[in-house]
């Protein structure tokens, strides 16, 4: 494919565990390597790009020179800010060193989009969760327009990759008021559930394994908005509830610290 007819996108990872460039691995309709072969053109990415120290910083500097206003600039993790940034840096050549804060109100000034991936670049998550050592804030708190916040922890490949897609054929999708797409995230795990019969009639799990209801086991699918249900996880097969662990609200914003215990003892 052209790659004129694919969208251009730089990722910059920042605070977060990897996790969700991994999930977006598991892509699989379409395959990762159909989304680089015909959705995006992928100028840079610490995972994915075989160029390291100088040579990688000067595919960033290109895209930023040539292509201003036309690439999406895809940040997965939280930014450190205390310490001027310190806790996260994302260039260091011999003249250079870049962090995390530095490189995204670069960036985010000059790309066509901004997308969030994860919960610890769309709203903290885990990389801001208590204590916060690092003073690790969402993207959304740096840059002064609009993110569009892909949370997850991790992000299901298909919420990710539907997001590109849709930003390629149809321009930016409709967002709820948090910023993620509602094609996602409109409706809560709870109202396609599984169990949603147990919870309906009041019947709910003892203990974890039981095949009622998990409400009574801190299930919080009540309050997170994703299509887990229907959706499902690795090849759509599986996902939390029907692996018999109740939702931990991986995809909303008080994610870690206001799920917390996962599990009521
Ligand atoms: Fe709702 Fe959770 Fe019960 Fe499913 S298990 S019906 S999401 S409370
Ligand atoms: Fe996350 Fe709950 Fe889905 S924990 S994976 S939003 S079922």
């Amino acid at each position: 494919t052209d790659n004129r007819e694919k969208l251009p996108v730089v990722w910059l990872e920042t605070n977060d565990s990897g996790d969700n460039n991994i999930s977006v691995m598991n892509t699989t309709y379409p395959y990762l390597g159909q989304v680089f072969e015909d959705l995006i053109d992928l100028l840079y990415s610490n995972t994915f790009m075989a160029a390291q120290g100088p040579d990688a910083f000067a595919v960033l500097q290109r895209a930023a020179r040539e292509l201003a206003g036309e690439f999406v600039l895809v940040i997965e993790g939280a930014v450190p800010i205390k310490d001027d940034g310190l806790y996260s840096v994302v260039v260091t050549t011999d003249e250079e060193r870049i962090t995390a804060l530095e490189a995204v109100n670069w960036l985010g000034r000059l790309a066509r989009e901004v997308v969030a991936i994860g919960t610890c670049a769309s709203f903290g998550g885990a990389s801001a969760a208590k204590p916060n050592v690092s003073g690790s804030v969402p993207v959304s708190e740096v840059l002064d327009r609009q993110v569009i916040n892909v949370s997850g922890c991790p992000v299901n490949p298909d919420w990710f990759v539907g997001t590109l897609a849709h930003l390629l054929m149809y321009g930016r999708p409709e967002l709820d008021d948090l910023g993620r797409p509602l094609l996602f995230y409109g409706f809560t795990v709870h109202r396609h559930c599984q169990r949603r019969s147990y919870f309906d009639a009041g019947v709910f799990a003892e203990k974890l394994g039981d095949i009622e209801c998990m409400f009574s086991q801190g299930c919080v699918g009540p309050r997170t908005g994703a299509d887990c249900p229907y959706r499902q996880w690795v090849n759509h097969v599986s996902w939390p509830v029907k692996a018999n662990t109740p939702c931990i609200g991986c995809t909303t914003q008080e994610f870690p610290d206001g799920s917390s215990p996962f599990f009521v003892p």
